[in-house]
């Protein structure tokens, strides 16, 4: 059998002017001779930064990657990337996923790389590494940083912006002082890792393991366990053997791991950001998958594991009761599951999960006796979002998925919040909440401000919960009756931009309903009056991002990155 020709080749077996350049680059750090010679070059893609604190340990876990790719006869090379921190940069991380995935795109096509391991952990970091390797589409295994252990205030488990958004609704309606308020902000994160609710990161790494495009147990492992370290280094000796087996991406990132990777959403009660990111995920590597697929392959499944925000549990309880494998082998065991899905450690997701135990059922529920019924995320359709828009029923009130009421509307994030607080707001607990322009091209980047906060009059009230509907994201630590991403959005023209203050809007989940009950003249009478909104800024990103940002459905990718243009070597830079 002839030897794999490694694609690094290009660069380091050339015995001329550019193979000198290349290699003599990198004996100046210690590199020997024999390390260009015939080793498959692993890049570990790195999203460390201080201003993403839910990856400060990234270079911690990068280690142990190095030395499992030098156990395995590899040739390890670190790389940063842009890292995208969620609860520093503004407007949103969102605006800037696509553009990290283009970092990565092209930092893994200009270098003489044969396969990469890719290092993330806060929310959009994930999203954008595996789009990014996607479109270049080398053998290829996530990482993901592990959860944060479990917050404790006052005796009691606390967790990572779902008692953010609690414990600031009752700063606001004057339940809690500011003392115990800065009091929870230490308590609550104390140590390294991403939220540890299901929120977003904890779905994205759920994800990355339902995919197969991690190792077994990815997702749950606390980012300060030991075990965080020997899955790292195992994903390091794995990517070599990737390589010289040439499993490339595409061969995990087929169309039956991403309806593994929807049906475990629903059984994770996982985030809606999961909506948006799978979508242009596969996009990238060539698979259509679409909002259809999300409510088919969802509907009636139920919710297994009582975490926040849906439940009561954190991350850290998820793994001691045998994390995701547990999830995966019920779903395997009723035939939701392709079970034959190949996998990144050579092994199908079926094999890697059909023997996995649960230690505790108040975690992880059975099959039998779920958690929580309707947990598949609902896409809803009507006058309001012809394109669709996207709602979790198991982090909704019951009593208002069949709901018809008056619209109060925000036009920006900015009127709402000028206004919110106001007890001559003219609300109540039957009203609709409707904000515009906080989609992909109106915020711009689609910021998580789809569950509004409530106002304070009604928080006293003890109404905590309301009909709200949007074309922005929600955090996936939030909950509530919030129906998200409606497309097309307000700025794009969506009819979302026509609703008025007192139109009467049917949300009808149950029957994938969203309409504004007002008749067609009407409309096309305020649809002729409409004006787009002055653009933020004509210059830079901003505006690239504007002018090609694709709407929710599509996976808020830019029209230029969708499908992939291969790992196809560069002509030479001298
Ligand atoms: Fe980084 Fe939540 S802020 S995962």
């Amino acid at each position: 059998m002839s030897k794999k020709t490694l694609r690094s080749e290009a660069w380091f077996a050339r015995q001329d002017k550019m193979g000198f350049y290349y290699r003599s680059w990198l004996k100046n750090r210690g590199f020997p001779q024999d390390q260009f010679e015939g080793r498959p070059v692993i890049g570990i893609c790195n999203t460390w930064s201080e201003l993403t604190p839910c990856n400060s340990h990234f270079r911690t876990i990068a280690e142990h990657v190095r030395w499992g790719v030098l156990d395995a006869g590899g040739f390890p090379l670190e790389f940063p990337v842009l890292s995208l921190g969620e609860t520093m940069m503004r407007p949103t991380a969102m605006l800037f996923r696509n553009l990290a995935s283009m970092d990565v795109e092209e930092a893994i096509r200009a270098n003489p790389l044969d396969g990469v391991v890719l290092l993330m952990g806060c929310d959009k970091t994930t999203p954008s590494l595996l789009m990014g390797a996607s479109s270049v589409d080398l053998p290829t295994i996530g990482v993901s940083g592990g959860p944060m252990l479990r917050g404790i205030h006052c005796g009691t488990p606390i967790g990572s912006g779902t008692n953010t958004i609690s414990m600031s609704e009752q700063l606001r309606a004057g339940a809690i002082t500011l003392a115990e308020f800065h009091e929870a902000e230490a308590d609550m994160h104390r140590s390294h890792g991403h939220c540890m609710t299901m929120g977003t990161a904890s779905t994205m790494a759920c994800m990355v393991e339902a995919l197969g495009v991690g190792m077994p147990g990815n997702a749950a492992i606390p980012a300060v366990d030991a075990r965080r370290n020997l899955l790292a280094r195992e994903a390091g000796r794995r990517i070599v053997q990737m390589v010289r087996e040439d499993v490339v991406l595409s061969r995990v990132l087929t169309r039956e791991a991403f309806e593994n990777a929807i049906r475990t959403n629903a059984a994770i009660g996982g985030s809606t950001n999961a909506v948006v990111h799978l979508i242009a995920i596969a996009r990238r590597i060539g698979v259509d998958l679409s909002l259809d697929d999300w409510d088919r392959l969802g509907e009636g499944l139920a919710c297994l594991v009582n975490l926040m925000p849906s439940g009561k549990y954190l991350m850290e309880d998820f793994f001691e009761a045998g994390g995701l494998p547990v999830v995966l082998r019920e779903l395997g065991e009723q035939g939701l599951l392709h079970r034959d899905a190949l996998t990144v450690n050579g092994r199908t997701l079926w094999q890697n999960n059909a023997d996995a135990k649960c230690w505790k059922r108040d975690v992880i529920h059975p099959w039998s006796a779920p958690f929580k019924g309707d947990a598949g995320i609902a896409v809803l359709r009507g006058n309001l979002a012809p394109d669709g828009a996207v709602i979790k029923p198991s982090a909704a009130s019951p009593h208002l998925l069949r709901h018809s009421g008056p619209a109060v509307v925000f036009e920006s994030i900015e009127d709402l919040h000028a206004r919110i607080d106001d007890d001559a707001l003219d609300i109540d607990e039957h009203s609709v909440m409707v904000l515009k322009n906080c989609g992909p091209k109106g915020y711009p980047g689609m910021a998580e401000v789809g569950n509004m906060p409530l106002p304070p009059k009604l928080l006293k009230r003890g109404i905590n919960d309301m009909v709200r509907i949007s074309d922005a994201r929600m955090s996936g630590t939030a909950y509530g009756t919030v129906v998200l991403h409606a497309a097309p959005e307000a700025a794009a023209g969506g009819t979302l931009a026509l609703v008025e203050n007192g139109d009467t809007i049917t949300l009808d989940v149950p029957g994938r309903r969203l309409q504004l009950e007002v008749d067609e003249a009407t409309l096309a009478r305020r649809r002729a009056a409409w004006r787009p909104p002055t653009p933020h800024t004509d210059r830079g990103y901003v505006k690239l991002y504007v002018d090609h940002v694709l709407q929710a459905d599509q996976g808020v990718d830019f029209d230029f990155l969708v499908g992939r243009s291969g790992a196809r070597v560069p002509r030479d830079n001298h």
